[in-house]
């Protein structure tokens, strides 16, 4: 799998993603999508919508308002209990994410010597059992060095919080003990800057959808079992934003509540979602191997879930949740219930009986979604060049679905009227469909490449045998770098069934 700084380095050379406010010297946790990631972004929504709301019987969408009624936050309970534990070094100054601090005691010949903490990545037990070996020597202490057991920051006794030393600066002493951190954006609405006028930033577009549920049941002929979609922003103040657009501090999610019957079988609708989801991944281009499911262990979830799966995606820097996808009860909309004093229930008309329907909740990502594809897409190969020499190539290998350009138009020459012409042509006609890129400066290789690297599908070159002979143009496989001649309308046909499938 490609690293992550590979990634990085990529979308910010062609364009996809760069750090927001870069010139000011980038903001934490905050990016901007250039003109091609724009267009990938653009496209993976559209591609959800179209499958899961557009391409469904059960399914209806929704775009409710960023900023919401503060007391939506405190009913789903976000204001009491939507925070993370951290843990602030008072010498540095540093904040980190509690469950993100590994220590652990250091024992020569069953004596303790003292404590060495890291912080969590894959090379961590490597790094403690090296300042393990340190603190023995500082200390000159004779005698064999103990295992050294890592154990999380949560799980240290409180005698140890003025032990353990700082990841930062190696001192102990420093670290506070865990501390819980709201991960909600506040602002306020309206003149007034007072309690009273505290809003949020939302931390997940579901509440809206829980908000209008009524509405909805009121409004549309929707029946249970169904579905409330909807794609937007949503913002978390994360204490460790990182790994590239993985955990930002604004992202968009996706976001569905399935809406079942208390009497339904959730096991078999959760399990048919969770399907539903991984097939959809693979439709636009993720590989199934790439794909895996962590089942939460049932004492590990809220007090009000049956069950959650993650489905999981082998990310550059490791195998991580890419979509949640869990059953809740009712207990949203019975918070919202009890909160705003209206009544929220549903009127099954087969059963004739009221109920606060049950959901089944598959919540996505979109640019976590977009770091799968930029990294499922990225490959590395040899073809020959202009002179048949073999060359290194980077290409993206983009399902046409999500590509940002569909196909690139190419004369062969630049200076031949009549084939400049015809190129340009055929490309007015294409855009009229889809994205389309026309190029005509530089070696036809060198223009080849400059698509391949960026996951166009297809090249389409005019040529002499376009303008002097049959009329064909070739079509360029992006992956294969194979040709074939086609006419103008089997070159239609032959896009159409593979960009519109
Ligand atoms: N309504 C449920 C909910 O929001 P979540 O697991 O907190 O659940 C759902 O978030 C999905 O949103 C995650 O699986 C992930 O794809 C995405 N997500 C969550 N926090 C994110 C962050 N800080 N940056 C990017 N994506 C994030």
């Amino acid at each position: 799998m490609v690293d992550m700084a590979t990634i990085e380095g990529l979308c910010k050379r062609r364009g996809f993603i760069y750090r927001s406010s870069e010139i000011y010297g980038g903001f934490n946790g905050f990016f901007d999508y250039g003109p091609l990631g724009v267009e990938l972004k653009n496209n993976i929504k559209r591609a959800w919508w179209k499958d899961f709301v557009h391409g469904r019987d059960d399914i209806v969408g929704l775009d409710a308002a960023i900023i919401m009624h503060p007391d939506v936050w405190r009913a789903s309970g976000h204001v009491a209990g939507f925070s993370d534990p951290m843990v602030d070094c008072k010498e540095s100054k540093l904040r980190f994410r509690a469950d993100q601090i590994f220590f652990a005691e250091v024992k020569v010949d069953g004596e303790t010597i003292g404590y060495v903490s890291v912080l969590e990545d894959d090379a961590m037990q490597a790094e403690a059992e090296k300042k393990a070996s340190e603190l023995k020597r500082k200390l000159a202490k004779q005698g064999a060095l103990g295992e050294v057991v890592l154990k999380n920051y949560m799980d240290a006794k409180p005698f140890e919080y003025d032990l353990i030393p700082s990841p930062a600066t190696g001192n102990a002493g420093t670290l506070t003990p865990p501390r819980d951190f709201n991960l909600m954006f506040q602002t306020y609405v309206g003149a007034m800057r007072d309690e009273t006028a505290i809003a949020y930033l939302r931390p997940e577009t579901a509440q809206g959808i829980f908000a209008d549920f009524k509405n909805i049941c009121d409004t549309s002929r929707v029946k249970v079992p169904f579905g409330i979609a909807q794609i937007g922003k949503a913002f978390r103040n994360e204490i460790t934003p990182r790994n590239f657009i993985f955990r930002s501090r604004e992202f968009e999610q996706m976001e569905i509540e399935y809406f079942i019957s208390p009497y339904d079988d959730w096991k078999t609708l959760h399990r048919q979602w969770i399907d539903a989801c991984k097939a959809w991944f693979v439709s636009i281009g993720l590989p199934a191997e790439s794909l895996a499911e962590d089942v939460h262990p049932q004492e590990k979830l809220a007090h009000y879930a049956k069950a959650c799966t993650d489905i999981t995606f082998h990310f550059p820097h490791g195998l991580q949740e890419l979509q949640g996808i869990a059953v809740r009860g009712n207990f949203d909309l019975t918070q919202h219930q009890n909160a705003s004093g209206k009544n929220l229930e549903y009127f099954d008309e087969a059963r004739k009986e009221k109920y606060l329907p049950h959901v089944i909740e598959p919540s996505l990502g979109v640019d976590r979604t977009f770091l799968a594809v930029m990294s499922a897409a990225y490959t590395e190969d040899e073809v020959p060049n202009d002179k048949g020499q073999p060359e290194k190539r980077i290409l993206l290998k983009f399902s046409p679905r999500v590509s940002p350009f569909k196909a690139a138009v190419f004369p062969l020459v630049k200076n031949k009227p009549e084939i400049f012409g015809r190129a340009e042509e055929l490309y007015k006609k294409l855009r009229r469909r889809w994205n389309v890129f026309f190029d005509a400066s530089g070696a036809i290789g060198r223009r080849y490449r400059r698509q391949d690297e960026i996951g166009t599908p297809f090249g389409i070159t005019v040529d002499f045998q376009t303008i002097e002979g049959d009329g064909t143009v070739t079509l360029r496989d992006r992956d294969t770098t194979e040709q074939v001649r086609m006419s103008e309308s089997e070159l239609i046909a032959y896009l159409s069934e593979k960009i519109d499938a």
